[in-house]
């Protein structure tokens, strides 16, 4: 069993911490790891990485905490809700830990890194605190807790990017994975906590990325996702001993390395920033067909000024002169955002612009938030959260309220029509209904038939919708 889910989501501390599984490995050593993950697709593809150090050592994977010897929580501290949820569960584990003390519970990803030592004196059940550049010192942390002490490496790191581990795929579809191809942020984006928990930005050998899709490609995998906190700013500079040379790649040439492999593989990435995001990367999107007509291009707020403070350094006009670029490049490319409703003074008028904003670019998907106050960012230290609950409250149901018309109206433009999917298995929520993605990332879902297999690209012909999900039925 194996379930950790692909989902358009990138960064939702919303998704509830899901149990990794995978098959034994060949040497063991007769102990379960049990590791759940919460936060963005980073933190999920880092637990791959986490598990694969682990299988290393002998260890085999558990659903099952209650009979784990190593219990991991990947954590996320995007906001505070995230943090509590993971604290909630924390405490579950601790009744476990009192049953049997000698099970090891450890802290992985943000939250360690944010708080460190803090964990250890806050968390009395916590044996071991680990930040996201450290995970190939966890053999040697968890001897230590073995040794009866408690350990903990929270060391960022400018190189670390993992190139050479080959993660354990996580994800039962065995049809997309997620590729991290760079680590980090050096944006400070006044609201988050991100360039604190991750450190320094830093982007991966692309030898080692294009090696890693091959081999997904070769293993039968049909898309990949290649993840970073800024996509549009990766750039590596080194050897290639193919042309005796130093050579230089930015985002454009990476994407299309990947799409070089196959035009049988998909290609999506995640995230795009405003202010980086480049023709240069549209002519590539749109170039290639096996390139996904799809941009997560978050805005934030629809306010120049509210923009400024949040340190995004673009403004609504920058913004919407990326959105026409996209639109003229790429006619029919789906656009997602992520919205921050009642960010520090944020004013009546400037939330209206965010709303304005919103009919502007009509967003196919997006993913609304309430401010919530970090400790140790920008705007913790200089700005106050000055909103009140109730006010960010009606602010977000009003932005919520107005992507759910969008998104009804954007998927119903695909009523009537056929679309080519790529199959990705039984739906969540019938055996006899099958599901898969178009290029634009809107999951369609229709009856099963026996010849179907995951992994296969197929015309569906869309009957209706709801406002999330295409309905059809397989195309003649
Ligand atoms: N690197 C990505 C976003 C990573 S965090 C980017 O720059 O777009 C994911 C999202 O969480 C952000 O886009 C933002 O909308 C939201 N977010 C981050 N910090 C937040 C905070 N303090 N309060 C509310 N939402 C926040
Ligand atoms: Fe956070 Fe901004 Fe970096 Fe995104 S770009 S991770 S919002 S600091
Ligand atoms: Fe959360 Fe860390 Fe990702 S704070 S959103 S898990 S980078």
């Amino acid at each position: 069993m194996i379930d950790l889910q692909l989902t358009d989501k990138t960064h939702d501390e919303g998704r509830q911490g899901e149990a990794l599984v995978i098959d034994a490995p060949a040497k063991r050593n007769g102990r379960k790891l049990y590791i759940e993950s919460y936060g963005c697709q980073m933190n999920f593809a880092d637990s791959e990485i986490v598990a694969s150090i682990l299988l290393d050592q002998g260890f085999e994977t558990t659903g099952d905490y209650k009979e784990a010897d190593v219990v991991f929580i990947n954590t996320c501290s995007i906001r505070e809700n995230a943090e509590q949820r993971v604290r909630n569960r924390l405490s579950q584990f601790g009744v476990e830990k009192r049953r049997n003390p000698k099970l090891i519970v450890g802290v992985l990803g943000c939250m360690a890194e944010r708080l460190k030592s803090k964990f250890l004196e806050e968390e009395k059940l916590v044996d071991v605190v680990v930040g996201p550049d450290a995970y190939r010192d966890l053999p040697q942390l968890i001897g230590q807790v073995e040794d009866g002490q408690k350990a903990i490496n929270v060391l960022l790191s400018r190189e670390e990017t993992y190139a050479d581990i080959s993660p354990v795929r996580l994800n039962g579809n065995g049809i997309t994975a997620f590729i991290s191809i760079m680590r980090g942020c050096d944006n400070m984006c006044s609201f988050c906590v991100v360039p604190f928990t991750r450190g320094r930005e830093r982007s991966r050998d692309p030898h080692s990325i294009l090696a890693e899709a091959q081999d997904l490609f070769d293993k039968g995998y049909k898309e990949v996702t290649l993840l970073g906190q800024n996509v549009d700013s990766y750039k590596w500079k080194g050897a290639d001993a193919a042309e005796n040379a130093e050579i230089e790649v930015n985002f454009a040439q990476l994407l299309e390395k990947v799409a070089l492999i196959s035009p049988e593989i998909r290609i999506r990435f995640s995230t795009s920033h405003p202010k980086d995001i480049t023709d240069e990367v549209l002519y590539t999107i749109a170039k290639y067909d096996n390139i996904c007509n799809y941009i997560h291009l978050p805005v934030q707020s629809g306010s120049s000024r509210v923009l400024d403070l949040m340190n995004r350094t673009y403004t609504r006009e920058w913004y919407i002169n990326r959105i026409d670029a996209i639109r003229n490049i790429i006619p029919d490319c789906a656009i997602s955002s992520d919205i921050i409703a009642g960010f520090c003074t944020e004013t009546e008028e400037e939330h209206q612009e965010t709303l304005t904003m919103m009919d502007y670019v009509g967003y196919d998907f997006a993913f609304t938030f309430s401010y919530s106050e970090r400790p140790g960012t920008l705007a913790a230290r200089k700005l106050e959260d000055d909103i009140p609950d109730e006010v960010k409250r009606r602010r977000l149901s009003e932005i919520l309220l107005k992507q759910q018309e969008w998104s009804l109206y954007r998927l119903q433009q695909n009523v009537g029509k056929t679309l080519r999917i790529l199959v990705e298995g039984p739906s969540k929520k019938s055996d006899k209904d099958y599901c898969g993605r178009t290029d634009q990332n809107a999951m369609v879902v229709f009856p099963a038939s026996e010849e179907i297999k995951a992994g296969q690209y197929l015309n569906v012909f869309i009957e209706r919708c709801t406002s999330a999900t295409l309905l059809g039925r397989i195309a003649d």
